[in-house]
């Protein structure tokens, strides 16, 4: 295990191999670790998703994550996805040649030419009065190795193969905590409608009809845009405005059922 600092208020703990850097900053936060603690991992053996899935974690890729404590409700502690979005965009933006095709892509995914690039993960516990215990913000950005398409999810890159020659971590971990210390200081002194309002402007499929996977169905309709919460807000063929905590969306026409087996 190498300790080290980066210029940010992060403390970068660098691990070889981990069950998931989620639940190793969890752990060493429930043990009292101060906010700004950074675990990040070369290859994670139980890396995990968004809505209980995997996340493959061989070397190559970015695995962090970020202990914070911020001072106020967990609900609105979870806006912290769309500032990390938009931090993984920037440096997706400064490390790629071609920039024009990053999007944010609701809630907290990052697009490079409509493929997904980076994930985001946000795991908190509140304190007895509502206020947040501790949280976990989990990145897992594809650098060097590129998922292979699942059945009814959106297909991956890595920034490899989207241009990128040098393929080190530490710079672009360390890229990644100061455009994060920035956003977040952006959230805490201009609130969430700032955030809001530069998230909006790299969002994937805003005005576009989009379908959203609930838990238990889906929505279908037009993206106009995030309330002052952060949900997604979809408007049907009548006007009728749906206000969305918690899904998945695709493309209205995305193939959705499973690819056949092949031979
Ligand atoms: C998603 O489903 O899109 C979110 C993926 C989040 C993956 C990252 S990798 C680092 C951190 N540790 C985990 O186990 N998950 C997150």
């Amino acid at each position: 295990m190498v300790l080290a600092t980066t210029q940010s208020a992060f403390c970068i703990v660098e691990l070889d191999s981990i069950d998931s850097t989620n639940e190793e900053a969890k752990r060493r936060g429930l043990q009292g670790a101060p906010e700004g603690l950074v675990i990040w991992a070369h290859r994670q053996t139980k890396g995990r998703g968004r809505h209980g899935r995997s996340w493959s974690s061989p070397r190559g890729n970015l695995y962090v994550s970020f202990l914070l404590r911020p001072n106020c409700p967990v609900a609105q502690a979870l806006q912290i996805g769309f500032v990390a979005s938009l931090a993984v965009a920037a440096i997706v933006g400064d490390v790629l040649p071609e920039t024009r095709g990053v999007r944010c892509k609701w809630p907290n995914d990052v697009l490079v030419n409509g493929r997904k690039v980076a994930g985001i993960l946000l795991e908190s516990a509140s304190d007895p009065r509502g206020g947040v215990a501790w949280l976990v913000l989990g990145i897992g950005l594809n650098v060097a190795w590129r998922p292979e398409d699942v059945a009814g999810a959106y297909s991956a890159t890595a920034l490899a193969h989207e241009g990128l020659a040098a393929t080190d971590l530490r710079p672009i971990l360390e890229r990644l905590c100061r455009h994060l210390e920035d956003g977040l200081a952006e959230w805490e002194s201009a609130g969430f409608g700032a955030v809001r309002s530069r998230w909006l402007k790299s969002a994937y499929a805003l005005d576009d009809r989009i379908t959203v996977r609930l838990a238990d169905g889906t929505v279908t309709g037009r993206f106009v845009g995030l309330d002052a919460s952060g949900a997604m807000l979809v408007s049907d063929e009548r006007g009728t405005i749906r206000v969305v905590c918690a899904g998945d969306v695709f493309p209205p026409d995305h193939q959705s059922d499973p690819l056949p087996v092949k031979a």
